[in-house]
């Protein structure tokens, strides 16, 4: 198979991480008779260097013309960088949401899963880590708040910011049905998380769920108040298969998943489109404090990658060797330092010697 891939590097750790990711795919390439074509793309701050904004047309028809795009990291230190000067429609993050929006990416799918070899880099209580978990995070991406209508203006000499949460049934709908689909292929059960309890499109969103749920009748469904649920998380995750949540809480709420599962460093994702199309990305930021260090885990970036092979080029067994091959290492002990907890017969490894370690497993 030829695949072209559209690589956005982005800031801060973004280029050490997709450096390593890019090196397992041509090892996956190498080995099952593929080649990945990649073309690089700026967006963040990298592109406001050198265009002016963070993401141009150009890369955005670039970024359409691929058959998938690999994605780093955006953005800076938000108290320290030039980039947080500009007016917020100019921000590296703009560009995100921006390329979000273009390529109709409205399903991210964010994996959080607890291997064994990291039950003790777990911030959880033992007997709760000891239960293990492995839930699929549905944020819906291209709606609500992050993409309603915003302003600040002084109302009666009080400065005063507004910002606009707006779901229409379509989007909630489409969102629902792959969040079902999904739970077919998994334990066939789904928690639908919202505020049903105070917003109105939180009530929206379960009755669309409600009805989507009558398609599906294998699959067993619930709802859940998100402030509910963000204690669920640490309490007993095991419960989860999907959540299914819209475009704010399921940011915080995977962030949340990420920590449990020893780091955010750990958290792949992928952000879909109603066809194969898909960008895929690490669910972290760009960590400005360590970029450069050699110091990041690039696993959550090589698992995207594997995300990448399954749902846009339909090669399981490709994505099976990745996923394999970090399990491998794991087992085997290697760590970067975010998943260190200085158990015997763990080794400390940087960022670039993880991505080796992964492609010699491969
Ligand atoms: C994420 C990030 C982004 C988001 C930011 C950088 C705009 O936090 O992908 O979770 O909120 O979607
Ligand atoms: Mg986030």
């Amino acid at each position: 198979m030829n695949c072209n891939i559209a690589v956005i590097k982005g800031d801060g750790i973004g280029p050490e991480v997709v450096t390593q990711a890019m090196k397992v795919l041509d090892a996956v390439g190498a080995k099952f008779g593929h080649t990945f074509n990649y073309e690089q793309l700026l967006m963040g701050g990298c592109s406001i260097d050198v265009h002016g904004v963070p993401l141009t047309d150009e890369a955005v028809e670039r970024a359409k013309a691929s058959d998938a795009v690999l994605l780093g990291s955006i953005g800076g230190n938000t108290s320290t960088s030039p980039w947080y000067k500009l007016p917020p429609d100019k921000r590296p993050e703009a560009g995100l949401l921006k390329i979000r929006k273009e390529l109709g990416l409205f399903a991210n799918l964010r994996p959080a899963f607890l291997y064994d070899q990291l039950k003790n880099a777990c911030p959880l209580k033992k007997e709760i880590a000891d239960n293990g978990f492995d839930m699929m995070i549905m944020r819906e991406l291209t709606g609500g708040l992050y993409f309603g209508e915003r302003k600040t203006e002084e109302i009666d000499g009080v400065m005063t910011a507004i910002d606009t949460l707006t779901y229409n049934e379509n989007e909630i709908r489409r969102i629902a049905i792959k969040g079902f689909d999904i739970a077919m292929k998994r334990r066939k059960k789904v928690t639908s998380v919202d505020k049903a309890n105070v917003l109105d499109s939180s009530r929206l969103w379960r009755k669309i769920v409600e009805e989507v749920a009558k398609d599906y009748p294998e699959v067993t469904y619930e709802h859940m108040l998100v402030d509910n649920c963000a204690m669920q998380l640490v309490k007993d995750p095991a419960q989860f298969d999907v959540v299914l949540t819209e475009n704010m809480f399921g940011d915080i709420l995977s962030d949340e998943a990420s920590m449990i599962t020893g780091s955010i460093g750990m958290l792949a994702s992928a952000s879909l489109n109603e066809t194969k199309f898909g960008m895929y990305e690490p669910s972290g930021g760009s960590a400005p404090d360590i970029a450069g260090q050699n110091k990041a885990n690039p696993i959550a970036t090589i698992l995207s990658a594997a995300m990448m092979l399954r749902y846009s080029f339909d090669l399981d067994k490709e994505a099976d060797a990745i996923e394999n091959a970090v399990k491998k290492v794991l087992a085997d002990g290697y760590r970067t330092c975010d998943i260190m907890s200085g158990e015997q017969g763990t080794t400390l490894v940087a960022c670039d010697e993880m991505g080796d370690l992964i492609v010699e497993n491969i």
